[in-house]
């Protein structure tokens, strides 16, 4: 049988000859929740890779987010600062994020990638007894907050009639059912859900989307919250101290360690780049074995 990528001229190897040119050079990339420990290593590995970057966060976030503006510069293979800029948004008001990606758009031009990464865990109690304002919160931020910045971002994109990707920020919780979490649980499946639809929406204007779920990542903010918070809710799943509720996260990995920051943000990196040019749709575990 005849192999059809060595007689389609169109089927070709897609890697970039040019090993002097950065992979994402010419690209801009949004990030939100570029003040937190994910968001800030993707958008160092995404400037390293040459893309423009945005990075956004809450108002409160400023001094967290100019940290995270100097390293993508000190990144950056050009070192421009004008490559760089960073926007204060709540991704739950849709108002201020249509005006975010405007202020982007005017500073750098409108982002053909995306890292849909803002998130809250919630409160950690059994699920009869969890609080459903709480609930309600963790779902705005992380489904309708998700939604909306998709929403926009793909509307500006989709007007200059360019190619682009975006990655929304799953969990091993949508899958694993961990205690105590019911709310970041359940909006997790629906990033998962929602990724799938918006995979298939636009798809037919060239613009990709697929979903990561890390399990334990560290070290940062999320792993040290949510020892603490297992080790105080009371369970049968979890010993009450830090360091019994650390080892027996980590006794569920297979290979036997959290994952580091870098090692989600790589995979960021390939599913917003060319060389996942055929990936749309999909969920990459990063869980070192874990299911
Ligand atoms: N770290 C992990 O172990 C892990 C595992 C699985 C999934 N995740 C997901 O990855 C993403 C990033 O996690 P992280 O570990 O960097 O957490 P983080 O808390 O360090 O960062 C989250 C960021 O989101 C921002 N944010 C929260 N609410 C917002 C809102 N309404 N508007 C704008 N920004 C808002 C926060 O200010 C913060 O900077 C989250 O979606 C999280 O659920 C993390």
């Amino acid at each position: 049988m005849t192999d059809p990528a060595a007689t389609d001229p169109d089927q070709t190897d897609p890697t970039p000859t040019d090993p002097a040119r950065p992979p994402l050079a010419g690209r801009i990339a949004l990030i939100t929740g570029a003040a937190g420990d994910l968001g800030r290593a993707a958008a160092v590995h995404l400037a390293r890779a040459g893309a423009a970057i945005a990075a956004a966060d809450l108002a409160s976030r400023g001094a967290e987010l100019g940290e995270t503006v100097a390293r993508c510069v000190e990144a950056s293979p050009t070192s421009d600062a004008s490559a760089t800029t960073s926007v204060a948004f709540d991704v739950t008001d849709p108002g201020q994020v249509a005006a975010a990606v405007d202020q982007i758009s005017d500073a750098i031009g409108v982002p053909d990638l995306l890292y849909n990464n803002a998130g809250y865990q919630g409160a950690f109690s059994n699920t009869a007894d969890y609080d459903v304002d709480d609930f309600r919160r963790v779902l705005d931020i992380n489904v309708t907050g998700a939604f909306v910045v998709l929403r926009a971002w793909a509307g500006a994109l989709r007007a200059t009639a360019r190619p682009g990707a975006a990655v929304n920020a799953a969990s091993m919780a949508a899958l694993g059912g961990p205690p105590n979490m019911v709310a970041y649980a359940a909006s997790k499946a629906a990033v998962l859900g929602m990724t799938k639809t918006a995979a298939v929406d636009l798809a037919p204007v060239g613009i990709r989307v697929n979903a990561i779920s890390p399990a334990f990542i560290g070290p940062g903010m999320m792993w040290d919250r949510q020892v603490e918070l297992q080790a105080a809710a009371p369970s049968p799943y979890y010993g009450d101290d830090v360091e019994t509720v650390a080892a027996e996260m980590i006794g569920q990995v297979p290979l036997r360690r959290y994952g580091s920051l870098d090692e989600v943000a790589s995979v960021v990196r390939f599913l917003l780049s060319d060389e996942a040019s055929y990936l749309t749709g999909i969920n990459i575990e990063i869980a070192g074995g874990a299911s």
